[in-house]
């Protein structure tokens, strides 16, 4: 399976699922890409250190279609097969999202449907939740919507601040993923 990743920052969840392509532990895959809309994104040096192509295509005054047509032709390109998200914070356009029916994925730092969109961890903890968590779904043209894959819950501690509860999600987070995506290519295999 050729997966391409798609990240704004840091890319956690980016090196994660490198990492367990590299080990084995997603089996039969490749990450043949990773791109950024953003090219001060930490997370592109990372996937270069790890040996794989890694760039910016940033929109730079173009519509979103424009945009999303570029990075589809890239990912179309590279063969990809399977677009994962991974703290990739736009928005795809629905010429993005059809260009690769039911292959499209992400991770989301809350329960959904509960709490789309950002500043989650603020949100779940003004609104006293005593649970939260992560899911990976595939992509719709929604806002973090669409089949859920996987999800995975921790709680939501008396103390804790935005930044404690997303470090507490983000641990589960990377496992999370990287289960969801061997799901994907597993189920992909058998069915041939
Ligand atoms: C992660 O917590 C991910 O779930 C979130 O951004 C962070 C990216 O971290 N994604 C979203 O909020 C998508 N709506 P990372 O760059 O270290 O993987």
């Amino acid at each position: 399976m050729k997966i391409g990743i798609l990240i704004s920052g840091r890319g956690s969840n980016m090196v994660a699922l490198v990492d367990a392509v590299k080990s084995g532990e997603i089996p039969a895959s490749e990450v043949a890409v990773v791109i950024s809309d953003n090219a001060d994104a930490s997370g592109l040096d990372r996937a270069k250190e790890r040996g794989i192509e890694a760039f910016a295509i940033e929109r730079k005054g173009r519509t979103r279609e424009e945009h999303d047509a570029e990075i589809v032709a890239v990912l179309r390109e590279r063969g990809v097969e399977l677009v994962c998200l991974a703290g990739y914070m736009r928005l795809l356009s629905p010429l993005f999202v059809q260009a690769f029916p039911g292959r499209i994925v992400n991770i989301h730092p809350s329960l959904l449907p509960a709490y789309p969109g950002l500043h989650v961890h603020e949100r779940v903890i003004a609104a006293g939740e005593t649970r939260s968590g992560c899911t990976v779904h595939f992509v719709d043209e929604l806002l973090d919507h669409g089949p859920i894959i996987l999800q995975r819950e921790v709680p939501v501690l008396p103390d804790d601040t935005p930044e404690t509860l997303a470090a507490r999600i983000l641990e589960q987070e990377h496992p999370t993923y990287i289960e969801a995506v061997k799901k994907i290519v597993l189920a992909t295999e058998n069915t041939g």
